[in-house]
C-alpha cells in the first residue's frame, strides 16, 4: 500500500523569521493521519523547522543539494549537512532547477546517486514543455528524463512528481486524466528501469489548491502532490491535506 504524500515546496519564499511563525500554527493543525506531509523550505529554514517539527508526523525535504559528500563547491550543500540537520526528502531536478541553473540529466543522475549513497529519498520532478506537450512529445521527454536519472539507480525507496512545466506557478493544471495518464506511463518506465514500479509513489505537480486536489487524488495511481504557491498559507495548506473533508 502506498501511503499518499503531500509536500509543500516553497521554493524561494519565507525568511527563518516566517517559516518559524508558519511552522508554530501549522503544527497545531488537525492534520490527516493518512496522509504523508512534507515541508520543504529553503535552506536556511531547514534547521528551525527541524527544531520545530520533532515529535509531530510532519517530514521535512530540502529542495536541492550537492552530490559530492564536500569540497570545493561554492554555494552548494552537500547531502551529509542535510542529513545532520534531520532532512529526509530531497527534491531532485525540479524544472526551476532545470531551466534557470542548467541542471542537466547527468547532474541529475549523481545527485540520485547522492540519495542512494546517503539513504535520502528522492522526489525526482519529471515534466514536458508546453511546445512538447503540443508535439504531442510529452512522454518521450518524460521517458528521457527517467532514463537518464536512474541510470544505475538501485534504490528502494523514491518519489517521482510529474510537473508539466507549463502548469507550475501559471494557475493552470493538468487534467486529472490527464495526469493519471502520465503517471500510469512514469509507473510502467521505472518499473521497466527499477522493477519496482508498483512500490513508488508518483505525485501530480502544478497549481494544485484546495480546489482542485480531490480530483487528483481520485484517480487511480496519483499517489499525492508537489504543491508550491498554494503550500505557502497555513490554511490552505491544511485544506490540501485534508482534502477528504473539503
Ligand atoms: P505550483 O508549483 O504549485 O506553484 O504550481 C509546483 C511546483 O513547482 O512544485
Amino acid at each position: 500500500m502506498r501511503k499518499p504524500l503531500i509536500a509543500g515546496n516553497w521554493k524561494m519564499n519565507m525568511t527563518p523569521t516566517e517559516a518559524k511563525t508558519f511552522i508554530a500554527n501549522f503544527i497545531n493543525q488537525n492534520l490527516d493521519s493518512d496522509i504523508e506531509v512534507a515541508v520543504i523550505p529553503p535552506f536556511v529554514d531547514l534547521e528551525i523547522i527541524s527544531r520545530e517539527i520533532k515529535g509531530t508526523k510532519i517530514k521535512l525535504g530540502a529542495q536541492n543539494m550537492c552530490w559530492e559528500d564536500n569540497g570545493a563547491y561554492t554555494g552548494e550543500i552537500s547531502p551529509l549537512m542535510l542529513k545532520e540537520i534531520g532532512v529526509e526528502y530531497v527534491i531532485i531536478g525540479h524544472s526551476e532547477r532545470r531551466g534557470y541553473f542548467k541542471e542537466d540529466d547527468t547532474m541529475l543522475n549523481l545527485k540520485m546517486k547522492a540519495c542512494q549513497k546517503h539513504g535520502l529519498k528522492p522526489i525526482l520532478c519529471v515534466g514536458e514543455t508546453l511546445e512538447e506537450r503540443e508535439k504531442g512529445m510529452t512522454l518521450d521527454r518524460i521517458g528521457y528524463e527517467l532514463t537518464e536519472d536512474l541510470k544505475d539507480i538501485t534504490l528502494k525507496e523514491l518519489v517521482i512528481a510529474y510537473e508539466p512545466i507549463w502548469a507550475i506557478g501559471t494557475g493552470k493544471n493538468a487534467s486529472p486524466e490527464d495526469a493519471q495518464a502520465v503517471i500510469e506511463y512514469i509507473r510502467k518506465k521505472a518499473d521497466e528501469l527499477l522493477g519496482i514500479g508498483e512500490d513508488i509513489r508518483i505525485l501530480y505537480g502544478g497549481s494544485v489548491k484546495s480546489d482542485n486536489i480531490k480530483g487528483f487524488m481520485a484517480r487511480e495511481g496519483i499517489d499525492g502532490a508537489l504543491v508550491g504557491g498554494a503550500s505557502l498559507k497555513v490554511d490552505e495548506f491544511t485544506r490540501i491535506v485534508n482534502f477528504k473533508e473539503v
